[in-house]
């Protein structure tokens, strides 16, 4: 029987080694956990989790490990990439052993590739050549399964000016490799703290509010938006569509220091 499978999206929780962390003022341990337990009361029976980068703000292996702790209580399987704020060795040292990185995730009909979109010490992203592969060997083994691809980065432009110097600089590379394959579905971003969802040359694109503090969109210069953090459930259907919502946590007054002009 076919089957539809449910995904959610984790983004962007900056975790620190220690609880009383914060990004922009706001404590992302407290949020993080806010939103797990939103997750357990919105979504059942979670095929797969994606955590989309900027799991830590510290980058300690420490905060990788409060991470895992914190999402648990969801009891589902997990894959991650890093973000710009993250260090792939630290990750890699607080899952020994476990697969949390692997990039190719088959779920019946579906395919989840993960990309890892980060360069060194920069906030941009760029998607090096053995990335580009993971992906063009992904369509070419499973031509008859939906595709989604995810990234930290984001891959389009998000009508911002900040914003759009920190997207993914070689997106005409990954613009030419989907334009061959029609079976990709939708690729998924974080990094930007902010929801979308947008058509560009026939490919849906979605980015995903952050577990803590938001962007402004289409917001010029740097700004701080107020709305809530956020989470993104995925539904990907047999018939290859995808239904999906953004929740946010309403009605609890999260600290935020707007003063603030960078990340
Ligand atoms: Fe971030």
């Amino acid at each position: 029987m076919q089957k539809a499978f449910t995904l959610v999206q984790i983004t962007d929780p900056h975790l620190h080694a220690t609880q009383e962390g914060t990004l922009l003022g706001m404590n992302t341990e407290n949020s993080l956990k806010l939103i797990v337990d939103q997750i357990r009361q919105e979504v059942s029976d979670i095929d797969l989790i994606i955590a989309t980068g900027d799991i830590a703000q510290d980058s300690s292996v420490q905060a990788y490990k409060n991470f895992l702790r914190f999402i648990d209580p969801l009891n589902a399987p997990m894959r991650w990439i890093p973000g710009n704020h993250d260090s792939r060795a630290n990750m890699t040292e607080a899952v020994q052993g476990l697969d949390h990185a692997e990039p190719v995730y088959v779920l019946g009909d579906w395919v989840v590739v993960m990309l890892d979109s980060i360069v060194p010490e920069r906030v941009y992203g760029n998607l090096a050549k053995d990335q580009l592969d993971i992906l063009e060997q992904a369509l070419s083994q499973y031509p008859d399964k939906y595709i989604l691809v995810t990234l930290h980065h984001h891959p389009i432009s998000m009508h911002s000016r900040w914003i759009d110097q920190i997207g993914v600089r070689n997106r005409d590379a990954l613009t030419d490799l989907l334009k061959q394959h029609s079976n990709v579905r939708a690729v998924v971003c974080g990094h930007v703290h902010q929801e979308s969802d947008e058509l560009v040359n026939g490919v849906r694109f979605m980015s995903t509010p952050s577990t803590c503090v938001q962007f402004k969109p289409k917001s010029q210069d740097f700004g701080i938006d107020s709305l809530g953090p956020g989470f993104r459930k995925l539904i990907l259907n047999p018939d290859g569509t995808i239904d999906t919502t953004v929740s946010r946590i309403e009605g609890v007054d999260f600290e935020i220091d707007y003063s603030q002009k960078g990340y």
